[in-house]
């Protein structure tokens, strides 16, 4: 493996990738450094490049094996991954392949509330939750994580006001993009009881619950009992892990058949199997990326731990604690009381991150860091940050 340190700003620079290419395009004039959308500057894991170059060269680039299953081994490998990795037992029928994730928000939406119907969620949020919510006509109902002066956690009595008797569905992320919590035993179990209590389903997008860092563990919420898993919809994939987003693949899992079958028609027509490339990039990942994702993950944790010091230096008694899972650094940047010109005047100092005015109820103020990029562009970030905000 190349080390990542070895990544210049040349080279990124003229990748044709978003990440890349959104803020020169925006603001031809400005030097920003792009700490945002969530994908790692890293390159994929050797396994996986020669796993695309073994079907490149193959020739065999016709409609996959397995057209609604996923190719041989494809899901075999997942099983085999969830099992070993996060001690959940599914088998292969309880698995679809399919194109990403936000298709499985919006599918997930679809089958499990009418319009009208409401959708509870846990803000701050990825946006596309509240996109899959809105866009198809179902009612978006918030419970924002509270602050406990040392972690983000779950407000049950929130979520217990705002569940009515038409919310159908609780949209969970875990890990959380974007506080990067990693919820415990007890947090999903009391969660679980809320959920059964009320009947509703649960889809819960687990997609970055491989990038946990040492000292916290990834439990998956349909693994807690039989009675959950039968009413939740999970959403894996390997794009966040083994960064290959570009790939799109993602996987809906759950071991109520009947559901499974009302989200297949649903999506009928309508979703795509993943490519034959991205199958085999996620077979590679499953079977042979291991080492990679544990080295990946040691750099990652240094370049995490870059960013609480600098906050615990130049930000004290902001609402943070480092992330424990996910590469991504929320940020409280309310003690500014610079309002909405916050994300202006981010951009000033060089460095673009997202704006948490865009993560829903509770993202005011808050500013979205992805800290998957060299330690000397995060040193360098954060300098700029420190000169252009004034802070000392
Ligand atoms: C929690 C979460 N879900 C879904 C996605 C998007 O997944 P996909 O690209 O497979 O649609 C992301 C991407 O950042 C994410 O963080």
């Amino acid at each position: 493996m190349t080390s990542f340190d070895e990544l210049t700003l040349e080279t990124l620079r003229a990748r044709a990738c978003m990440k890349w290419t959104y803020y020169p395009e925006l603001h031809p004039e400005r030097d920003i450094l792009p700490l945002w959308v969530a994908d790692m500057d890293f390159p994929p894991a050797d396994p996986i490049a020669a796993a695309l170059a073994e079907r490149a060269g193959s020739g065999n680039l016709g409609y996959p094996a397995g057209y609604l299953t996923g190719e041989p081994g494809l899901r075999e490998s997942l099983v085999s991954w969830l099992s070993t990795r996060h001690g959940w037992t599914v088998e292969e029928g309880d698995i679809w392949p399919v194109h990403g994730i936000i298709p499985g928000l919006y599918l997930s939406a679809l089958a499990c509330a009418s319009a009208g119907e409401g959708v509870v969620m846990q803000s701050p949020l990825y946006p596309p939750f509240m996109s899959s919510v809105n866009d198809t006509g179902r009612v978006a109902q918030y419970n924002p994580l509270v602050w406990t002066g040392a972690r983000w956690e779950l407000d049950l009595a929130g979520l217990e006001a705002a569940i009515t008797p038409a919310t159908r569905l609780l949209m969970f992320c875990n890990p959380h993009n974007p506080s990067g919590r990693v919820f415990t035993r007890d947090e999903l179990e009391a969660l679980a009881e809320v959920v059964l209590r009320h009947r509703l389903w649960v889809v819960a997008d687990e997609l970055h619950s491989d990038l946990v860092y040492p000292g916290q563990q990834h439990i998956p919420f349909a693994s807690l009992s039989d009675e959950v898993a039968q009413r939740t919809l999970t959403l894996v994939g390997p794009t966040k892990s083994f960064n290959i987003a570009g790939l799109k693949i993602g996987f809906v899992i759950t071991q109520n058949a009947d559901l499974l079958a009302r989200l297949k028609g649903v999506g009928a027509g309508l979703v795509t199997p993943p490519n034959v490339m991205a199958q085999a990039a996620a077979k590679a990942a499953y079977t042979e990326g291991g080492p990679w994702l544990a080295d990946t993950l040691s750099y990652l944790q240094g370049n995490r731990d870059r960013v609480t010091r600098f906050v615990e230096d130049y930000l004290p008694g902001a609402a943070y604690a480092g992330a424990e899972g996910t590469y991504l650094a929320w940020l409280d940047l309310r003690g500014l009381g610079l309002g909405d010109a916050l994300y202006d005047r981010l951009l000033s100092c060089g460095v673009g991150l997202n704006e948490g005015r865009h993560n829903g109820p509770g993202g005011d103020g808050f500013a979205r860091l992805n800290f998957a990029t060299t330690g000397a562009i995060v040193e360098e970030a954060l300098e700029r940050m420190r000169v252009g905000l004034g802070l000392g």
